[in-house]
């Protein structure tokens, strides 16, 4: 009995390495009952029980008198910015209702798929152990001094700058040691804009961004963005021009949620403008490390010649998300952004600084960082197969170029945080598009942490999802047919 089970997994795990290979294409018919029976030397039965099986993991479909064929795959997003799209600069309201989701969320027992968080088990947590006791027998001044009128530790600021040189210089006095890549970007926006003022986001873009500016009594201003070169410059060189925004606020590698990289051209010709126009652009650089092009992107950062750029990051996403250690290279707003640091928290941990350091000094931070890009890529690819296979094929996924996230774009009657509450009641947490837009945008929209290891909890939960999704399209179509205007019958 068990040898038969593994004879007919082992054939469906072989299919699914084909089709996930690409050498059975999506729409291609697979061979034959018969033909592979012969091939594999196996019953007949065994080979149907395995197709069975790819049927069930979504990946084939039955077609009566024709055989099995490769399911299509979920289409990729289509090109969002359009620079026509553009909607008025709007005050930020999605604090309750992110409140409200992440308080859903923490369900006990719930599978996560809403945080971009990098999973546990790909972390360094034993060469960490060791840094941490190496550094704490090393420098034990670390544990007692106070860092308040010195914020930086010299060695986390010389590493900062050594990671940097390949795309250029950093100056080290504009280096300011922050607790994470938010409080960076916390201190980047307050430094460079007031209370009323236009901050231009990517649309969609990430939740926090939307609180910091909510928190602060700004507007924010939803450029168009392409799930593939991320912001329209073409429609942010027109707010500029016409005088409607006060700073920037961007995630131009990988974006969260699209994964998209702005073209090095494109970031040049945004550095250009920034400088024409006197705006700055607080850039959060935080998935630099997490992209998965073999050529590491650049920041906007390194074509920024006149210091309007303030680059903020951390290494929450590759090292530890817990060490809460980030900076920012603040440019020509150094005095301010220091100023706000040490208003804020008055310095950095100095301990963690410095073990952070010498973690990236070293290899092991290269060889990290090349084990969760592998890993991360496969793991994006697997989800991304799961949703091709069981949501609707009206749905569109994103094809992130870094991150841990992807995006899925529902037919526009789906509504993304019915579809989380349904989810939560069936213990699957996931982030619905609402919380990515000020304007109310992406409610047919929903994000998807990929970055644990594929298991069969995950795939049921993704199953699950696309099954919510079948259903509340069905109910929509069904409730139409009932809404339909009835003929009215005159009676004299
Ligand atoms: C775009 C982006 N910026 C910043 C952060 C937070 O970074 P940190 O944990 O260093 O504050 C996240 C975390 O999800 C993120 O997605």
């Amino acid at each position: 009995m068990s040898a038969q089970t593994n004879l007919y997994e082992h054939l469906a795990d072989e299919l699914a390495a084909l089709i996930a290979s690409r050498v059975f294409a999506p729409g291609d018919r697979l061979p034959s009952i018969r033909h592979l029976a012969q091939q594999k030397r196996l019953s007949i039965s065994t080979v149907m029980q395995a197709l069975r099986l790819l049927e069930d993991r979504g990946l084939v479909n039955a077609k009566p008198q024709a055989g099995y064929y490769v399911r299509p795959r979920a289409r990729g997003l289509v090109s969002l910015a359009d620079a026509q799209d553009m909607k008025e600069p709007t005050y930020v309201g999605i604090n309750n209702l992110l409140m409200e989701v992440l308080r859903a969320m923490k369900t006990p027992g719930a599978l996560q798929l809403g945080l971009s968080w990098p999973p546990d088990e790909l972390l360094p947590v034993k060469r960490m152990q060791q840094v941490m006791s190496a550094v704490a027998r090393r420098s034990p001044e670390l544990l007692t001094r106070e860092g308040c009128f010195d914020t930086n530790e010299p060695n986390f600021v010389r590493q900062v700058i050594r990671r940097a040189v390949d795309w250029g210089r950093i100056n080290p006095q504009e280096i300011i040691a922050t607790n994470s890549c938010t409080e960076a970007l916390s201190l980047g926006l307050r430094a460079v804009a007031k209370p009323g003022d236009t901050v231009a986001i990517e649309s969609p873009t990430y939740f926090v961004l939307l609180q910091l500016i909510e928190s602060l009594g700004m507007k924010a201003l939803e450029i168009p963005t392409d799930p593939k070169t991320g912001i329209s410059v073409d429609a942010l060189e027109l707010a500029m021009r016409e005088g409607l925004v006060q700073a920037c606020l961007l995630v131009p590698n990988a974006n969260n949620p699209l994964g998209c990289i702005m073209p090095e051209a494109n970031k040049k010709r945004l550095a250009g403008l920034l400088t024409q126009y006197d705006v700055p652009l607080v850039e959060d650089d935080v998935y630099r490390d997490m992209c998965f092009p073999s050529d590491r992107p650049w920041p906007v950062k390194a074509y920024d010649r006149s210091g309007h750029v303030l680059l903020c990051s951390s290494f929450s996403k590759v090292v530890s998300p817990s060490a809460r250690v980030g900076y920012i290279v603040a440019g020509r707003y150094t005095e301010q952004v220091a100023y706000l640091k040490n208003v804020s928290s008055g310095g950095t941990n100095h301990f963690t600084q410095a073990v952070l350091a010498d973690f990236i000094g070293s290899s092991s931070y290269d060889s990290q960082v090349r084990k969760m890009r592998r890993a991360v890529t496969q793991r994006v690819a697997r989800m991304s197969d799961a949703v091709s296979a069981f949501f609707p094929d009206e749905c569109s996924v994103s094809s992130p170029q870094g991150g841990f996230v992807l995006w899925v774009q529902m037919p526009d009657e789906v509504d993304a945080l019915a579809l989380h509450r349904q989810a939560i009641e069936k213990g699957i947490a996931f982030m619905p598009g609402q919380l990515f837009s000020a304007s109310g945008k992406f409610g047919n929209c929903i994000r998807l942490n990929c970055g644990n290891a594929w298991s069969t909890e995950i795939e049921r939960a993704v199953r699950t999802i696309g099954e919510l999704v079948h259903q509340q399209l069905d109910q929509g179509i069904l409730r139409a047919a009932r809404e339909r205007p009835r003929v009215i019958e005159f009676t004299r």
